[in-house]
């Protein structure tokens, strides 16, 4: 009989359940958004997003069964994130699935959420031809990898400081276009002008990244004016520079790395400049460019199900105990 993995994902300020096969079909997807509750705040707020993921979480895992049409019965097994992420989420979905695995016997395996969103790009269909390079953009998390196949991930560059995503969301705030800031963000600079020269942090050293210079930038830009900013202006310079500093790094990446794709997943994967640009990067280069669907570039848990068939297939099975800090030998 076919088995399934259920994936669970609470790292953030989303409740996500999902069901999917060995080859990455996904049978259902249920996501539980909490951007209601955190748009009042202009960002996450730690003890509402845990108590939501409460409230969410049992009904979410009984849906994504109902809509794929199984029950726990025929479970290989239950995936759920273990971190990075904030602890009163994360521990949401660690004792729910523990709990749940322990009654139903099913084995559950504590996955690493940045390994999920490297894994993204291949659910529905394998889109990802390897070797490949994959920069990572997401509200936590921003850095550079080669992958010479799904599961041998070696790191090249990370951010010294904030994500790109904070950066973003942060950039949003300060004027006053709410949260989550990326597609804010993103149509506000479609109708600017880059006028402002704000300044590209690191970006000849490396793979690396640093973006709170950036941000601090926008800060200061606004701070000092005497009158109301043009929005859309200020949105279209920090969006043109926070492109340049990820498209070089991807240049520099490639060029130091023969490989056959670049792949660009997490959150930020969603903004249309960053896919418009990385598509022509990718047609100078001479290289594919591979992007998974918008609905698996922010958080989700189908990722989060294909990780863990990776771990069951290497013999891997971390414990379902929270991990906060990104570590590579982890993934
Ligand atoms: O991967 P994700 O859903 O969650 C984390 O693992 O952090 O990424 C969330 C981040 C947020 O910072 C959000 O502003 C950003 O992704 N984001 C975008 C877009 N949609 C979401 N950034 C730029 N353009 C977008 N269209
Ligand atoms: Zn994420």
């Amino acid at each position: 009989m076919a088995k399934y993995v259920l994936g669970i994902e609470s790292s953030c300020d989303d409740t996500a359940v999902a069901v999917v096969t060995a080859q990455g079909e996904v049978l259902s997807s249920v996501i539980a958004s909490q951007a209601e509750i955190h748009s009042q705040y202009g960002g996450v707020f730690p003890e509402l997003a845990g108590r939501a993921h409460v409230q969410s979480i049992l009904p979410a895992i009984d849906k994504a069964l109902l809509d794929a049409g199984i029950t726990h019965e025929d479970l290989e097994a239950i995936g759920v994130t273990r971190g990075p992420g904030l602890i009163g989420s994360l521990l949401v979905g660690l004792t729910s699935a523990s709990g749940l695995g322990l009654g139903w016997g099913v084995p559950v395996i504590g996955v690493n959420h940045l390994r999920g969103h490297l894994r993204s790009a291949d659910l529905e269909e394998q889109r990802v031809k390897y070797p490949a390079i994959i920069l990572l953009v997401s509200g936590g998390h921003t850095f550079l990898a080669h992958m010479e196949s799904a599961t041998e991930i070696k790191l090249l560059g990370s951010t010294r400081d904030d994500s790109v995503g904070e950066a973003y969301d942060k950039v949003s705030r300060m004027l006053g276009l709410g949260y989550p800031g990326g597609p804010v963000v993103d149509r506000a600079a479609k109708q600017g002008q880059a006028t402002i020269p704000f300044p590209r942090p690191m970006l000849h050293k490396g793979l690396e990244f640093s973006f709170s210079g950036l941000k601090s930038a926008v800060s200061r830009y606004l701070n000092a004016l005497d009158e109301a900013p043009i929005v859309n202006d200020v949105a279209a310079s920090f969006v043109e520079a926070a492109m340049e500093i990820l498209l070089t790094k991807c240049r520099k990446a490639l060029k130091k790395y023969p490989v056959k794709s670049l792949v660009v997943v997490g959150g930020v994967a969603a903004s249309p400049q960053l896919r418009e640009q990385a598509g022509d990067l990718c047609a100078k280069m001479g290289v594919e460019l591979c992007l998974p669907p918008l609905r698996w570039s922010t958080d989700n848990a189908a990722m989060i199900a294909l990780a863990t068939w990776d771990y069951l297939r290497l013999g891997h099975h971390p414990a379902p105990v929270p991990q906060l800090q990104l570590s590579i030998s982890d993934f």
